[in-house]
């Protein structure tokens, strides 16, 4: 019997001890900038192309996010529509994306993209004869 509560009691003092450890820690959170280049990497790029401009091969296969006034100037809240539910326009069909993407991997993807794309401003020409000033 003596043996019996030496074996039992630090057993079910451990049992308890485990049933009370504290919980899983949650996922470190993930940069979204990592994450959307991730996404965009393995989700986007085949038609929006490493550079943005979603010309390959010198077809246009996607909106081109360096246009001046181009797609990027609309709010993360309808570019986040469109790659939800996917845009048919004059560039052609994005598919939607609602079934394989989670909201916020959308989301990380579209920070990515304005962090690397950014529309270029349209050169400034010199003033003719501005270089006699
Ligand atoms: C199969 C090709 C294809 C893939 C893959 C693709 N896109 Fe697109 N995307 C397009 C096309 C085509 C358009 C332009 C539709 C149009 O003509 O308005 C577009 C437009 C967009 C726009 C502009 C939307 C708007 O409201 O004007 C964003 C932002 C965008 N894509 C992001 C993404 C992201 C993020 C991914 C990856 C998760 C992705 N795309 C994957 C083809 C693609």
């Amino acid at each position: 019997m003596k043996n019996l509560v030496r074996i039992a009691v630090p057993a079910i003092i451990g049992a308890l001890l485990a049933a009370c450890s504290p919980p899983e820690a949650p996922p470190t959170s993930v940069d979204p900038l990592v994450l959307g280049r991730t996404i965009y990497i393995k989700r986007c790029v085949s038609c929006h192309n490493h550079d943005g401009t979603g010309t390959l091969r010198r077809k246009p296969y996607a909106a081109d996010f360096n246009q001046p006034g181009g797609v990027l100037s609309r709010s993360d809240d309808e570019l986040l529509a469109s790659v939800l539910d996917g845009k048919t326009g004059a560039y052609g069909t994005m598919p939607a994306f609602r079934p394989i993407l989670k909201e916020h991997e959308v989301r990380a993807a579209l920070t990515y993209i304005r962090s690397q794309f950014k529309p270029k401003q349209a050169e400034l020409k010199p003033i003719p004869g501005g270089e006699t000033l």
